[in-house]
């Protein structure tokens, strides 16, 4: 992440905040907002010129996926260039149309030129990379967003409940002749109930998915195990925990 200053920092941690404390006092969000959440250059892979093979092979492969966004997600892999797109699963038909085409215009503005590059919003994520990498797991693009409050009382208890969540929902996602690599699910939790929510992009196996979200598991159990909401978030997977319904049509009673 590259964020020119810690002001530019502050600022969207304050944004970031704001748009949670919408999300709690109004349940009208729930179908408007697709807040914008990261993005990263991967600075490393270089840059490629404007009218270059590489420009017209980038611009070609965005038109197919605007066709395709309808679906939900696309992705595409050659030696040279890798490309997904994975909407959130309630987020299909216009909606994922609608922010592929605003992670492809923020992606221009944020990363002009970088052959690799990744956005991520509450409702989609757009990578780019110069080289195959399809139904690779990411390891090193992720992070964690929190919400500051607490979980008070028993946090083994609670670190069990989420836990257990996040494992019948990487279950229900995998698992079965017609997995979607996509669950949401909630559980109660001492009078409270608890949402979850689990996503992989459609160019991983099930084994693959499995892994990911363990791997986030681990890696962010500190950010995520005594929190009243969390979610990691990375190019290959992600997960999400709330005190309140963050989707539309949330799954009873896993
Ligand atoms: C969300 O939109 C659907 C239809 O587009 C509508 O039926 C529903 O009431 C809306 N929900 C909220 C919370 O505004
Ligand atoms: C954005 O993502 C990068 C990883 O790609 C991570 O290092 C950084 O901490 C993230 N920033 C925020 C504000 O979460
Ligand atoms: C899986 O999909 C097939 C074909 O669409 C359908 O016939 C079958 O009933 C589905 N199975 C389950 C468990 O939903």
């Amino acid at each position: 992440m590259h964020f020119s200053s810690s002001v530019s920092k502050r600022i969207i941690l304050i944004y970031v905040l704001a748009i949670q404390l919408l999300l709690i006092n109004s349940k009208l969000s729930l179908n408007t907002t697709n807040e914008y959440l990261n993005h990263t250059c991967l600075v490393s892979q270089g840059k490629y010129k404007p009218g270059s093979e590489y420009d017209k092979l980038f611009k070609n492969i965005m038109k197919m996926f605007y066709k395709n966004s309808i679906r939900g997600y696309d992705f595409y892999g050659d030696p040279t260039f890798t490309a997904i797109l994975q909407c959130r699963g309630d987020s299909y038909g216009p909606k994922c149309r609608d922010c592929f085409v605003t992670a492809l215009a923020a992606l221009r503005r944020r990363c002009p030129w970088y052959k690799g590059k990744i956005i991520w919003y509450d409702q989609c994520l757009l990578s780019m990379d110069s080289k195959y990498s399809v139904g690779q797991i990411d390891y090193d693009n992720n992070f964690c967003m929190s919400n500051a409050k607490k979980v008070e009382g028993d946090q083994i208890a609670f670190l069990k409940a989420w836990n257990n969540l996040i494992h019948d929902l990487t279950e229900l996602a995998t698992t079965g002749d017609n997995y979607t690599l996509y669950s949401v699910g909630e559980k109660r939790y001492e009078g409270d109930t608890l949402y979850g929510m689990v996503q992989c992009t459609q160019d991983l196996t099930p084994k693959a998915c499995r892994e990911c979200v363990l791997y986030n598991k681990f890696h962010f159990q500190d950010c995520v195990h005594d929190i009243r909401g969390a979610r990691a978030v990375g190019r290959s997977c992600t997960f999400r925990l709330e005190f309140y319904p963050f989707i539309a049509k949330q799954v009873r009673n896993i």
